[in-house]
């Protein structure tokens, strides 16, 4: 048992799922996963291991934003072993060339976040995708005839900023869309020497003010499933 994750040793896959929402990762675990059984619920906050395609695979919500994910992948790196980390969520585009539902693939995080600042004594540091999870899951993708973009997005740590245009200089040098954990994601994942990914759909628009529906976001949710599946056991 870590602080915030109640697993015995041993109940988490090394390869593991990572929805902000935990019931998401309970939808996940009843829906995707072959006999998951539940390590976790500390805060609600709900963990499974179940197999896919016969191997195993964990899921487990980290809730919103950097300090919550900060957490939960640090124990799930250092007190459980964990060694492939993949993130499926949501972001806004920033980007008039994405629309909603599209999928991207996080290859580097910017981030307004101090915590970086702090760690690396005032110095910028790049957060990355570990490149052949990248390669991975463009490739499934492409196999699976689906399109996704590369490229850089951004951890905001508001989600209510006082300057709603405030995101227009991310878009300006290329950045895709806004997001609330990635940076952190793959920071720690850096500091641990494990692997790390972000696979994102995009469920509003900045740009355009464009939603998604209820159902829309099922079936671009159901496309990032398998992508994040595939690259887990690969
Ligand atoms: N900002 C931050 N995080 C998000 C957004 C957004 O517009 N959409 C989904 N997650």
């Amino acid at each position: 048992m870590s602080i915030h994750i109640a697993a015995k040793s041993g109940e988490i896959a090394e390869a593991i799922l990572l929805p902000g929402d935990p019931l998401r990762a309970k939808f996940i675990a009843e829906n995707y996963l072959e006999n998951a059984k539940e390590y976790t619920s500390v805060r609600n906050i709900l963990g499974f291991t179940g197999n896919y395609k016969g191997k195993p695979v964990s899921v487990q919500g980290t809730g919103m934003g950097i300090p919550s994910i900060s957490i939960y992948i640090h124990e799930l790196f250092r007190d459980y072993g964990v060694k492939r980390a993949i993130r499926i969520g949501t972001a806004g585009a920033i980007q008039a060339s994405l629309k909603v539902r599209d999928m991207v693939l996080a290859m580097s995080a910017s981030s307004d976040s101090a915590v970086n600042t702090r760690r690396f004594g005032g110095h910028c540091y790049a957060p990355t995708a570990t490149w052949n999870l990248l390669k991975t899951a463009w490739d499934v993708a492409k196999t699976k005839g689906m399109d996704v973009t590369v490229g850089n997005i951004v951890s905001e740590d508001l989600f209510y900023t006082d300057d709603p245009e405030e995101w227009k200089i991310w878009a300006k040098y290329g950045s895709l869309a806004l997001e609330m954990e990635t940076a952190e994601l793959y920071t720690v994942a850096a500091k641990f020497g494990r692997e790390a990914l972000a696979i994102l759909t995009i469920s509003d628009h900045l740009v355009t003010g464009e939603i998604t529906t209820a159902e829309e976001r099922q079936t671009a949710f159901t496309r990032m499933m398998e992508i994040a599946l595939e690259t887990a056991i690969s």
